[in-house]
Order: structure tokens, then sequence, then C-alpha cells
């Protein structure tokens, strides 16, 4: 057995969903790191099992995970959030559906950026509404939002803006001047935003989280914000995520209709995020760290097997976006072809067709073997270069 070979064994003897999913392949589709537990977690994790904390949420620990949270948003984006504006919810998509079915205008279309993360455009047409694709636009190298092409959304009769940040597929961290641009058309409009902060804690050096809601006034009366533990700890089995309400009618609707969401959020996911926010932080730096290294090792390993590829490492999140890798549909050849499972891009959205998103939070050998064969079975399919097999 080669380290690769060592590795994924200990992977997949572990059990998780990205390992076991496709047995017969390399795990890089679903959002979940294979570095570990941070030491906080699992005693705290531990300890609750052995006091029997296994019932319903008690309000002291919700309080608890509030209070963590508060703590954390101070120190790491300088946000001070009153605990008591802040809710439990069992994930972030519980969220997204709130926000849907109560803060946006009934029957409206959902406007989603795109590539956007697969669930945006499945959730939406489920609660019966229609999703507005809006292509982001380019930057040079870099995507942005188009300014334009969210208004015309907007005059479509578009109300809730999704925005997603630090963003899940594309990897930006979003300056305050792009959401506050993006702000001024919301608010033309009367709109409202989701704002997805899942992966805040997870911000390369050289960028900095400014959550959207903290921004000004304007954000603060039309976001509803919604972020967890889940995704920077690896914890989201756990179901445990919080809403961040920023003013008071949203308060006060949540008061009125938050309690169903609410019951969907478990003990022990209240555990670790406590964990994590308060105990966890040297770990997740750390982690930070080991991602960093990772996603300028995609961008050597790409340059070296497959340089027709495009990638911009990404500024957050664990999630790598490759483009210009020569077919329309990466996904489905990479799994039968390379044995490697990553999310083809055509799912993110039209904007996404012919890219691939690949995780980064896995063993350097892995990584390493991920493009290697990734490498291979394209060369097998065409040239290498763009273009080649359509
Ligand atoms: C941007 C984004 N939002 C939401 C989620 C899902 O979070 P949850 O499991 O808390 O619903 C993910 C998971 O990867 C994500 O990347």
């Amino acid at each position: 057995m080669d380290d690769v070979d060592r590795a994924v064994a200990a992977l997949r003897a572990r059990g998780s969903l990205k390992w076991t999913r496709h047995p017969d392949a390399l795990g890089a589709w679903v959002a979940e790191m294979d570095l570990g537990t941070a030491p906080a977690i699992t005693r705290a994790l531990h300890d609750a099992v052995d006091r029997g904390l296994l019932g319903y949420l008690p309000d002291w620990l919700a309080d608890d995970v509030a209070a963590a949270w508060c703590g954390f948003a101070r120190d790491r984006y300088g946000w001070d959030v009153p605990p008591e504006r802040v809710r439990p919810l069992p994930d972030v998509l519980a969220g997204l559906s709130a926000a849907i079915t109560h803060l946006s205008r009934p029957g409206s279309p959902v406007v989603l950026p795109t590539p956007a993360y697969m669930p945006f455009l499945e959730v939406p047409p489920a609660l019966g509404r229609e999703v507005l694709e809006v292509p982001m636009a380019r930057d040079g190298d870099r995507y942005v939002y188009d300014l334009d092409a969210l208004d015309a959304a907007f005059r479509a009769g578009g109300h809730l803006l999704v925005l997603c940040n630090p963003h899940n597929p594309i990897g930006r961290v979003l300056e305050p001047a792009e959401m506050l641009a993006v702000a001024a058309v919301v608010d033309r409009h009367g709109g409202r935003v989701f704002s997805d902060e899942v992966h805040a804690p997870l911000v390369f050096p050289g960028h900095r989280h400014v959550p959207y809601a903290s921004l000004d006034q304007v954000t603060a009366a039309h976001a509803l914000t919604a972020t967890s533990a889940s995704k920077a700890w690896d914890l989201a089995g756990l179901k445990y995520a919080q809403l961040v309400l920023s003013n008071d009618a949203d308060a006060a609707t949540w008061a009125r209709v938050g309690y169903p969401v609410e019951h969907g959020a478990s003990t022990l996911g209240a555990v670790a995020n406590v964990a994590a926010y308060r105990d966890g932080v040297a770990w997740l730096d750390g982690t930070l760290a080991v991602l960093d290294r990772h996603r300028r090792l995609l961008a050597d390993l790409l340059a070296e097997h497959l340089p027709h590829a495009r990638y911009r490492p990404p500024e957050g999140t664990y999630l790598a976006w490759v483009e210009g890798l020569g077919v329309d549909d990466p996904g489905d050849l990479l799994l039968e072809r390379a044995g490697v499972a990553v999310v083809d891009g055509a799912r993110c959205g039209a904007a996404g067709r012919g890219a691939i998103r690949m995780d980064l939070a896995t063993p350097e050998p892995v990584l390493t073997a991920i493009v290697e064969r990734m490498a291979a079975a394209l060369r097998g399919q065409s040239d290498g270069s763009p273009g080649a097999t359509r």
C-alpha cells in the first residue's frame, strides 16, 4: 500500500458520506473535510454524551451558543450583535427556506447569482418558487456580481436575493464596496437578502470577512444572515446553525413563526458549536494554514498536469472551481474514467457548465492523486486542449 491507498483506506473506514457514496472513486465532491476534529469539540461531545445531555435543546444551551457566536463574531469580524438576535436553526438551508416562506413576497421568484451552491437551485422550486439565475460577470480572472443583471432580475419580479459570502463554489470573499453596490440595487427595489455566511470563518490571508448585515443600516434592514460552525469545523451532521436577525421587524416575525424551524436544531450540535466558537479557534487557524497550502498546491498541480485548466485559488472556503477542462460534462467523465468524484459545474447553474467544483480539504497525497488521475483521464479523452472533444 502506498501513502494514497493508506490515506484513502482510513478515510473510507471512517464511513463519511464523501468517502462512501462512490466507493471506487476518490472523494472530492461534497463539502466535508478530511482533516480531523478539533479536540475541544470531541471533548465537549463526549462530556455531553456521558452526562446524558440528549434531550430537547435547553434554553440555556441555545443562549450559550448565541453568546459564544457573538464573542467569535466580535473578535473575528468586528460585528457586535446582541445575543438575543441570534436564534437556532437545524442548518443553513432551513434558514433559506424560512426566508423564502416568511420574508419574501408571496410567490415571488428568488434571485440567484450563478454559479451557485447546488441546493440554492433546488430549494426555491421545492417551495413553489421560480429561480432567476443571474450569471456573475468577470473582472479579469475573478468573478464579480453583475449589477445590471441583478437589477433586471428585480425588475422581472424577483424579491429575495441569495448572497453567498464567502462564496461556494467560486471562493470569492466580497469586499465591502462590492456588497454596498449590491445593496443599492436591492434597496432600490425594496428587495430582501438572504446572506449565507456559513463559510465565514474560512477566509485566507489577504482577505477579510465582512458580514453583509454589518455594513450599514440599509443592509441590516433588508438582510437575514445564516451561519454555522458546520463547515469550518466539519460538523454538518450535527444539525445546528445560527440565524442572525439584524432588524426589529424580522425579530418580531421570527418570534411569531420561528418555533417549528428552531425545533429541528440539535442539542449535541449546540454543544459542538459552543466548543468551536469558544475553544476551537486555534484548531481553526491551524486548519486554515493547511488549506492555504492546499489551494496553492492545486495551482501547482494544475499547472503541471492540466495546463489548460483555469483556476484562481479561492479567497475563502475549501472549495476550488476549475474551468477550461475541455469537456462539457466533466463530472460524469471524471467519475467514470478517472475514478474521481467531483461536482459537475452544471449543477451550480447554467453558468457553471464545463467547470467542476472540488474539495481541497483532504490530505496532500490524496489531492495530488486526484489531479494526476484527472489529468490522465482527460488526456485519454482528448489532446487536453479546451474544446478538443466538443
Ligand atoms: C454555501 C453553503 N450554504 C449552505 C450549506 C449547507 O449548510 P447546512 O448543512 O447547514 O444547510 C453549504 C454546505 O456545503 C454551503 O456550502
